[in-house]
């Protein structure tokens, strides 16, 4: 299970990343504009991601309604830098620019996505990575990582090669509150968890891990003192 963070915020990015163990990034409109960010400056700021994580793929989400204007955005994103991946939703101007933007070589993250049904044909669409929401099942009551081991199971029952660029399809936790969710997802298979900062944080930290730091800080004092 690899680690991505969910976020647009450049200097989470570059903690997350000096850590040693981030494999990329996902943003959306909505952690873009809790930036603070203006339009203009929308992509300019998503190259900046990709630059400060060159090698590491970037979801950049199209903010187009229609299959021509994701196809249009989605290639104007890509060609920022070779690391960005469009984020696309799944609906069928959303399938449509999948396929349009597979077959010019794109990568294709599809998102919002909440059943098999629809990680399934986000998959024949092309899609390179397709991301299921979990968290958002929790807010409503319902299972999130239920919905996630279906998704996993129908999409690992199949092999993707000739779909995409890559030839493979990865699936994305998305959504992620928890630890737990993480740990979940990773039983499952799922390849990807992409987490925000404050969750990322929670995966680390341990009581038992500060304990013991804090005792043997403690005892190596006592070693030094008698120097
Ligand atoms: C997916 O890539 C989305 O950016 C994200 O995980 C959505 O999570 P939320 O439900 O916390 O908004």
């Amino acid at each position: 299970m690899k680690f991505f963070i969910d976020t647009a915020n450049l200097d989470e990015i570059a903690e997350a990343k000096s850590w040693g163990c981030l494999a990329g990034v996902t943003t959306n409109p909505s952690l873009y504009a809790k930036t603070g960010g203006k339009l203009a400056d929308f992509e300019p700021h998503m190259l900046k991601i990709a630059e400060l994580c060159e090698g590491l793929p970037v979801s950049a989400e199209s903010t187009a309604t229609t299959a021509e204007g994701m196809i249009e955005e989605g290639k104007r994103l890509a060609a920022l830098a070779p690391n960005i991946v469009v984020k696309l939703p799944v609906c069928e101007a959303g399938l449509a620019a999948c396929r349009a933007l597979a077959d010019a070589g794109v990568r294709v993250n599809m998102t919002l996505v909440f059943s098999p049904t629809q990680a399934l044909m986000a998959a024949n669409a092309g899609a390179r990575y397709i991301s299921p929401f979990v968290g958002r099942f929790d807010d409503i009551a319902e299972d999130g990582i239920s919905q996630l081991d279906n998704v996993v199971t129908c999409i690992k029952n199949y092999d993707w090669t000739g779909k995409n660029v890559d030839d493979t399809v990865e699936i994305i936790t998305a959504s992620v509150r928890t630890p737990n969710h993480v740990t979940q997802a990773a039983l499952l298979g799922a390849d990807i968890a992409t987490v925000p900062m404050a969750a990322l944080k929670k995966c680390l930290h341990h009581p038992l891990t500060d304990q013991g730091l804090a005792s043997f800080e403690a005892d190596w004092q006592k070693v030094v003192a008698q120097a």
